[in-house]
């Protein structure tokens, strides 16, 4: 698949099966995410990858979604704003740096036959505990990983003419 092919197949998928995904595509997947660009190549970014069932049903207090558990995998890209590249007005790149690296990771996973879902809408201080993750790392988006149920259609987007600018 060529990457034009990749990003035409992503979708956000909200149902998984169970079948557990084989470790050298995991392996390629979390590489894929290592290897993205980050302002000044600070790389301030840290991932969890969540296999163990008993942390997955405590994400349910954190994430309200039947489907999303069903997954055999959860990941969770995190930034660390503390160790990011600033602009000089004090812009702070730190979750621009991590959401590229999960896009690289989503693409990746597509490329391997594998589904996922950006999710942003989870209660965070309850993710922080759950995963007990270290002062100054936030988590930014969680996806889960794994073989779809049921692929759905593409969605809507708005025309080139409403969105690009040619100057
Ligand atoms: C940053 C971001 C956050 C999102 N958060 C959620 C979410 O919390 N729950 C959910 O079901 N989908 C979430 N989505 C998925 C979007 O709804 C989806 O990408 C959009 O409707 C387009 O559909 P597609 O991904 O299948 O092309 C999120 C997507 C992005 C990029």
């Amino acid at each position: 698949m060529d990457i034009y092919e990749i990003i035409k197949k992503r979708r956000s998928v909200r149902s998984y099966k169970s079948e557990p995904i084989e470790e050298e595509k995991l392996n390629r997947i979390m590489g894929a995410a290592l290897s993205a660009p980050s302002a000044a190549n600070r790389q301030p970014i840290y991932f969890v990858v969540i296999k163990d069932e008993k942390i997955k049903r405590q994400l349910k207090n954190a994430y309200n979604g039947e489907w999303f558990y069903t997954a055999p995998i959860i990941i969770c890209a995190c930034s660390i704003p503390e160790k990011a590249w600033k602009r000089s007005d004090g812009k702070n790149y730190a979750d621009i740096d991590a959401t590229i690296a999960m896009d690289h990771l989503i693409l990746a996973a597509t490329a391997e036959g594998l589904a996922t879902c950006w999710i942003a809408a989870f209660k965070a201080p309850l993710i922080k505990s759950i995963l007990n993750l270290p002062p100054g790392i936030e988590p930014v988006a969680l996806t889960p990983v794994g073989y779809p149920l049921n692929i759905p259609e593409p969605t809507y987007r708005k025309p080139a003419e409403e969105i690009v600018q040619t100057i």
